[in-house]
């Protein structure tokens, strides 16, 4: 059954945030459904469903982040929206959804990134295990929530340089993805 995915935002986000989180997720999940007409073999019609509604829906734990800058005003670390938001998608009964939500950070966090960066997170591996869940990683990486440049698609360098930053594992995943879903950033328009 489809999820009303904008009832579920409105749950957790008013004003300035609910236009945030829903401008960001229509983008991202713009550029995912876009990598699902490119790449091979071609998503079910019950795959592109829940890609659309996951790509919605993966950010909905910075309700719960201190991020000033974007407007939230939440007690927890930036960092958690992730499992933040694993967690409000369990409680709304889309377990499937949550894992997006935990497995989006940056191209995924292994529990060794997690142990060498002290991160204040919990001890599992976060990494996107579904190709729905690759897609929305990947398309997520050209999105920033920033005032004023949400809808400023990034180059594939500057996502890379970013990246390069976190080791040459996550390039890899990232150049492996390019291959995979890079089709889609030639197909989708750039907004002006
Ligand atoms: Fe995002």
């Amino acid at each position: 059954m489809p999820v009303d995915c904008s009832s579920i935002l409105g749950r957790y986000f008013d004003g300035a945030g609910f236009n945030l989180i829903t401008v960001h997720g229509r983008l991202v999940a713009d550029l995912a459904l876009h990598i699902c007409d490119c790449t091979t073999p071609v998503p079910s019609a019950e795959e592109r469903r829940f890609i659309e509604e996951a790509a919605l829906l993966h950010d909905i734990g910075i309700c719960r982040v201190n991020a000033p800058d974007i407007g939230m005003h939440g007690e927890h670390p930036y960092l958690m929206h992730g499992v933040i938001g694993r967690g409000i998608l369990e409680e709304e009964g889309l377990p499937k959804h949550a894992l997006v939500c935990e497995r989006h950070i940056g191209v995924g966090l292994t529990v060794t990134d997690i142990d060498m960066g002290g991160l204040p997170l919990p001890r599992r591996d976060m990494t996107p295990q579904s190709r729905a869940e690759e897609i929305i990683c990947f398309a997520d990486l050209f999105y920033s929530k920033s005032p004023g440049k949400l809808e400023l698609r990034k180059h594939p360098d500057k996502v890379r340089r970013k990246l390069a930053a976190f080791g040459p594992d996550k390039l890899q995943i990232f150049d492996i993805w390019m291959k995979q879903f890079g089709c889609a950033l030639l197909a989708a328009p750039v907004p002006e």
